[in-house]
């Protein structure tokens, strides 16, 4: 239940693990950042190349930071504890700002706003109280899981590694809904070609890129990047390039 547990574990275990402060990134040239690379459009793989907008948004942080990225993907329940086992300097993998996880890293100011819905099959549950009784998908390690244990009991939460897996239940009819982000559902809806429909916002959360536990050097440089990013119109370029529009919180 408590997705926080195995962080804080990592995060003991790799305490030790000092996190490598701006000026050792700068002095290197190159930020470490790890992504969970299977979230379209966020960040995802086309052939051998990153792309998304997480992955535009994280290279032009870096650029202010006057740095290369060096970007890896893996699973994402691995990625916080990764982080503060030094595996990588920053993660921008849409994970909502939550208290818990803010126990075990520090988040930067949000970089999008966003939410979970509700994605079944045709005549499937669109709402929160059709939800009630079913049996929802989603990935595992995510905000989702929480939000939807809520609804249907932690017992009809169907986790798994990937998301792609956890569509592939619903299209099979393993399970009777999917929540995930707004827009990663926007572009499965796309691809199932009217085979899956978009139901309500279930919830609402703040995205944010996590540095460890205590790295106020880079936590402040990639907050200053961003404001400067959002203040020129090259996060507004790359929002809309993948959205039609800016996904700023406001
Ligand atoms: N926003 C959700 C969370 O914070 C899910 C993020 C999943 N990200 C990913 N790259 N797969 O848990």
């Amino acid at each position: 239940m408590n997705r926080l547990l195995p962080v804080m574990i990592g995060a003991a275990l790799l305490g030790s693990a000092q996190a490598r402060t701006l000026a050792e990134i700068k002095k290197a040239g190159v930020i470490r950042i790890g992504t969970n690379a299977e979230f379209k459009p966020f960040t995802y793989f086309e052939g051998l190349s990153m792309r998304g907008f997480e992955y535009d948004l994280g290279n032009a942080v870096a650029s202010q930071l006057g740095v290369r990225a060096e970007w890896s993907s893996q699973p994402f329940d691995n990625l916080l504890i990764s982080l503060n086992g030094d595996r990588f300097d920053l993660v921008i993998s849409s994970h909502g700002i939550t208290p818990e996880r803010q126990k075990a890293v520090d988040f930067s100011t949000p970089h999008y706003c966003s939410g979970g819905v509700i994605v079944s099959r045709p005549g499937g549950p669109k709402t929160a109280a059709q939800l009630k009784g079913t049996t929802v998908a989603t990935q595992v390690g995510t905000t989702y899981v929480g939000q939807i244990a809520k609804v249907v009991g932690t017992k009809n939460v169907r986790t798994f590694p990937n998301n792609a897996d956890a569509l592939q239940a619903l299209r099979a009819g393993r399970v009777d809904a999917m929540v995930n982000e707004r827009f990663y559902s926007l572009e499965a809806l796309k691809t199932a070609k009217g085979k899956l429909q978009q139901g309500d916002l279930l919830f609402q959360e703040k995205l944010g890129m996590a540095v460890a536990k205590g790295n106020s050097s880079l936590l402040k440089a990639v907050n200053g990047a961003l404001k400067t990013v959002q203040g020129n119109g090259t996060y507004a370029k790359i929002s809309k390039s993948y959205f039609g529009q800016d996904i700023r919180c406001r």
